[in-house]
C-alpha cells in the first residue's frame, strides 16, 4: 500500500513539484490548497506530468473540519505541511494576516493531526531563521532570529513544533530550512507563477527576458563579495522536493530536527545573470541600484546535515535552474498563464 501524504498548499510552487516526486517515489499525494497564491490548472498539469489525477480538496488550513475530514478520509500517514503566505513586505505591512495564515493555520493543522491520530510532519520552513549571518556557511546551530513578521511565523511555528514533540514522543517532526528554491520540472508544465511584479530575482529575471520588463535593478554592487553583489545559495526546486520525499521517509527516525536543505554553493546576482544569458541564448539587461533595505551580502548553507540525516544532496546546477525557469516562462507565456 502506498503512504497518503497531504500536502497543505500542495498546488503552489514548491507543492506541485513535491506531488510530482512523491508520485514517483510510489506514494500518493493529497493536495489541500484554498488556491490563494495558486491556480486550479496547476493540478491538472501535475496530473499530466505523473499520468493519474492527483486528489484535491480546496481549503483552508484554518478550518478544522475541513482539515479532520481530509485526514481521515484519505488515511492520511504524514503531512507535508506548505500553507502559509511568504513575502517578506507584504508581512510588514500586513503581519495580522501573516500571523492568522501562518501560525493559526498551522494550530488549526497540529489540532486536527492529533484528532485523527496523524503525528508526523515535515514543515517548510527558511533560512530566514538564521537572521544575518554571523558566520558563513550556516549550520542548523545557527543562532535564530529575524527582521520581519514572515521570519516570526517560520520562528514561532517552529517553536510550537519543538514543543509539541517535548510534550510526547509520539511526534516526527522535520523542519526543512530552505535556501533559495529557483528553477522548475524539467518539463517546463509547473513553475513558479507569482502575482503581479515579482521581488524575488529569478522571477524577475524571467519577466526581462521575456520582455515584460525592460530591465533588472541590481539591488547593490557594493557588498564585500567577489563582484559587490549579493550572494546566496539557489537550489532547484526540484532537488528541493526530493529533500521532502526523504525527510518524509524518514520521519520515524527523527525526533523533532531542523535540517538545512541547499547546495552549499552561493552564486553571486551577476554570476546568475550572466548564466542564464549563457544558457537561454537571451538578454537580460540590468541596471545597477542601491543596496535592497534588509538584505545582507551573503546567504549560503551548510548542508552536510541533510546529507548524513537524510542520505541527500543536490544534483542540479545553476544552468540546470536557469534552462529550467526559461522553459517554464515560455510555457507559461504561450499558455497565458
Ligand atoms: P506558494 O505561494 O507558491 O505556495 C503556497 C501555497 O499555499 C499556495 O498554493 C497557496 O494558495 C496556499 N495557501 C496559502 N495559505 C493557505 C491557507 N490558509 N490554506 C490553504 N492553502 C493556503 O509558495 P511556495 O514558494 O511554494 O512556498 C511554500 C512554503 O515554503 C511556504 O510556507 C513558504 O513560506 C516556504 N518557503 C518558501 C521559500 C521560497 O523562496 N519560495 C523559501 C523558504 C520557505
Ligand atoms: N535581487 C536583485 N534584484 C531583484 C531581486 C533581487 O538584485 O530584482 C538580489 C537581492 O538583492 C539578493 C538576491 O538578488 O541579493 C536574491 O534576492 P531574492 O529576493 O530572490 O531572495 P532573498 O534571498 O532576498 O529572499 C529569499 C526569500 C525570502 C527568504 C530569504 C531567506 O524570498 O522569503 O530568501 O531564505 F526569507
Amino acid at each position: 500500500m502506498p503512504d497518503t501524504i497531504l500536502l497543505t498548499g500542495g498546488a503552489g510552487f514548491i507543492g506541485s513539484h513535491i506531488c510530482v516526486e512523491l508520485a514517483k517515489a510510489g506514494h500518493r499525494p493529497v493536495v489541500l490548497d484554498n488556491l490563494c497564491n495558486s491556480k486550479p490548472s496547476v493540478m491538472e498539469r501535475v496530473g499530466r506530468i505523473i499520468g493519474r489525477p492527483v486528489d484535491f480538496v480546496q481549503g483552508d488550513i484554518r478550518d478544522g473540519d475541513v482539515l479532520r475530514r481530509t485526514l481521515r478520509d484519505f488515511k492520511v500517514r504524514s503531512v507535508i505541511h506548505l500553507a502559509g503566505l511568504k513575502a517578506v513586505g507584504e508581512s510588514v505591512s500586513m503581519p495580522l494576516a501573516y500571523y492568522d495564515n501562518n501560525v493559526v493555520g498551522t494550530l488549526r493543522l497540529l489540532e486536527a493531526m492529533e484528532a485523527c491520530d496523524v503525528r508526523s510532519i515535515v514543515f517548510s520552513s527558511s533560512a530566514t531563521v538564521y537572521g544575518v549571518p554571523k558566520q558563513l556557511p550556516l549550520d542548523e546551530s545557527h543562532p535564530l532570529s529575524t527582521t520581519n513578521p514572515y521570519g516570526q511565523t517560520k520562528l514561532v511555528i517552529e517553536g510550537i513544533l519543538r514543543d509539541l514533540r517535548q510534550a510526547s514522543d509520539r511526534w516526527h517532526i522535520c523542519l526543512l530550512r530552505y535556501f533559495n528554491p529557483v528553477g522548475a520540472h524539467e518539463s517546463g508544465t509547473i513553475g513558479e507563477d507569482p502575482h503581479g511584479m515579482p521581488n524575488n530575482l529569478m522571477p524577475f529575471v524571467l519577466k526581462v527576458a521575456a520582455g515584460r520588463a525592460t530591465e533588472l535593478s541590481v539591488w547593490g554592487g557594493d557588498y564585500p563579495t567577489p563582484d559587490g553583489t549579493g550572494v546566496r545559495d539557489y537550489i532547484h526546486v526540484v532537488d528541493l522536493a526530493i529533500g521532502h520525499v526523504r525527510a518524509m521517509e524518514r520521519l520515524d527516525t527523527i525526533g523533532c530536527e531542523a535540517i538545512n536543505l541547499g547546495t552549499g554553493r552561493g552564486t553571486s546576482v551577476l554570476e546568475l545573470v550572466k548564466a542564464f544569458e549563457r544558457v537561454n541564448g537571451v538578454r537580460v539587461p540590468f541596471v545597477m541600484k542601491d543596496r535592497r533595505t534588509g538584505d545582507v551580502a551573503s546567504c549560503f548553507a551548510d548542508p552536510s546535515l541533510a546529507h548524513t540525516r537524510l542520505g541527500w544532496k543536490t544534483e542540479r546546477s545553476i544552468d540546470d535552474m536557469c534552462r529550467d525557469a526559461w522553459r517554464w516562462q515560455q510555457f507559461a507565456v504561450a499558455q497565458g498563464l
